[in-house]
This record gives C-alpha cells, sequence and structure tokens, in this order.
C-alpha cells in the first residue's frame, strides 16, 4: 500500500506523521520504506539519513531517468536502512529543485509509479513526503500512490484549502490515477480547549470530509523527537502524542495490498 501525505499548506505536520506512522508500522513488523520528495529534507533528517552515500538519493532515481545510462540501477538500491529494523528511506535532496524543469518537460511523470511498482513487492508499506506545493514530485506521487492523507492543523485557512486540495486529487484520479482515494484528513496540533479547532473539524465532518476520528494533540515531544531523530515510538512508546499516532495508523487500511 502506497500513502502519500500531501497538503499544499505548509507546517501541517506531513513529515511528523510521514516518519511516526512509517515507524510504527516498521514496528509492527512490516517492511517499510519512506521516500522523501521535499527539497527540505525534514524526514530524511528526522531519520538522521541526510549523509546517504552518495548517488543514493530520491533525486539520483529521477536523475537516472533522463541520462543516458547503460546500466540503470533498480529502484531497491536507492533504500537506505535506518536505525530501525525493517525502516528504510529513500533520502530527499536539494538537487531536486535544478531537476524539476527538465523532468516535467520531458514528461517523466509516471516514473516514480514505474519505480514504486516495483518497489510494492520489496515493502508492505510505503510513506511518501511531499513539499507544500503541488509541484513535479507531488504530483508524481499523487499518480503513483493508492491512499492520500491530509494531514491540517484546524485554522481556517486549513480549512479553505480543503476544497481546492480535493477537486485537484480528484481531477489527478480522474486523468491519472484511478485508484486513489483520500482515506482521512488527519487534525493535528488540536487544541482539545479551544472552541475554534472543534468547531472547524465539526464543519468539515458535516461537510462529508473523511476526517479521521483520532485527532493529534499539540505536543513538545513532538519536536523534542526530531531533536533527538527518533520516531516518537522509540523515543516515548507510551506518551499521549505516541498513542495518539498509533491509533491512527490503526484507523488505516491494512487489508489491501499489505
Ligand atoms: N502534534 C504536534 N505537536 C507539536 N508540534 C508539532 C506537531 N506536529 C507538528 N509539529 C511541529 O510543527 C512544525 C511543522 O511540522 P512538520 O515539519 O511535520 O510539517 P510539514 O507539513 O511537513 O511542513 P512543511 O510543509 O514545511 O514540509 C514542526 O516544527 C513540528 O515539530
Ligand atoms: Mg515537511
Amino acid at each position: 500500500m502506497i500513502r502519500v501525505l500531501f497538503n499544499k499548506k505548509g507546517g501541517v505536520g506531513k513529515s511528523s506523521l510521514t516518519v511516526n506512522l512509517a515507524a510504527i508500522s516498521a514496528s509492527q513488523g512490516y517492511r517499510t520504506l519512506i521516500l522523501d520528495l521535499d527539497t527540505q529534507c525534514n524526514s530524511t533528517a528526522y531519520l538522521d539519513a541526510l549523509d546517504a552515500p552518495a548517488q543514493s538519493t530520491i533525486a539520483d532515481l529521477f536523475e537516472q531517468t533522463i541520462t543516458f545510462h547503460l546500466y540503470r540501477r533498480p529502484a531497491i538500491e536507492y533504500c537506505q536502512a535506518t536505525q530501525m529494523e525493517n525502516l528504510f528511506i529513500i533520502p530527499g535532496s536539494e538537487r531536486l529543485v535544478e531537476l524539476e524543469s527538465e523532468l516535467h518537460s520531458r514528461h517523466k511523470i509516471y516514473k516514480l509509479r514505474e519505480a514504486l511498482e516495483s518497489l510494492s513487492e520489496e515493502f508492505d508499506h510505503i510513506y511518501i513526503d511531499t513539499a507544500p506545493a503541488l509541484n513535479f514530485y507531488s504530483l508524481s506521487a499523487l499518480i503513483a500512490a493508492d491512499r492520500c492523507l491530509i494531514p491540517i492543523d484546524c485554522d481556517d485557512f486549513a480549512r479553505q484549502g480543503l476544497y481546492s486540495l480535493q477537486q485537484k486529487i480528484a481531477e489527478i484520479k480522474e486523468d491519472h490515477n484511478p485508484k486513489l482515494e483520500i482515506e482521512g484528513i488527519i487534525a493535528n496540533q488540536f487544541m482539545a480547549n479551544a472552541n475554534l479547532p472543534k468547531q472547524i473539524i465539526d464543519e468539515l465532518i458535516e461537510e462529508g470530509y473523511p476526517v479521521l476520528s483520532e485527532y493529534i494533540g499539540q505536543s513538545v515531544k513532538m519536536r523534542e523527537s526530531h531533536q533527538a531523530k527518533k520516531p516518537l515510538i522509540t523515543l516515548a512508546p507510551k506518551h499521549k502524542l505516541t498513542l495518539s499516532m498509533v491509533a491512527i495508523f490503526n484507523l488505516l487500511d491494512h487489508d489491501k495490498g499489505a
């Protein structure tokens, strides 16, 4: 099962959720892969994988599609082991920026899907972290994925962005990827004791948005986990934030393809 974490809005928790859901998946014995498609490389840094061996980043994998090689390295060779058993990553790279226009002009939008088709045989779960923009890479990811998870930070701008996001995903589904589904909207940094976040989420549910029933609170543990470069499930397995992440993981569909 291939999942992409996407929202054009920045700072909503895409990277935090990608790494923590993938780490929970790995801790439960699933062979799990993270793809970092964001030039900020936050997931890569979180998993302490910035020092990947030369030519082993996601940019190298894409670059291979626009340069001539007698030998094409299979996608599995880009997957790096992490500190956690069962958890692998194809690290992000700032070089994605310089490659983007050429990949776009040479119509390489389906290349990620091809790579992931072969990787799906090696991994039970694949999680893709994206930049806060609908660029070539996030579009490639939405074309390749089975499911999209949309984290929101429960403010009014998040709600305003959701309608156009939903339309865009419906369009990608129709034009490129019939299997794509929005699996859930994840309420992150939810403040249970304030009225506005609850009101926003209730309205989204009323409007028919698939908001997952577990809301993730705000906790400094998240930043501590980034700083320690350890996913919550290893840093603080019993913490409320971790249990909330596990509850989200348990709400996801693990039957098909897994
Ligand atoms: N539940 C949470 N509690 C506290 N802080 C959080 C929580 N979730 C995310 N954060 C913080 O919010 C910030 C943004 O999170 P994150 O980087 O995961 O978002 P993002 O959507 O990936 O951002 P970008 O769009 O820039 O890629 C980070 O500093 C992170 O520590
Ligand atoms: Mg991010």
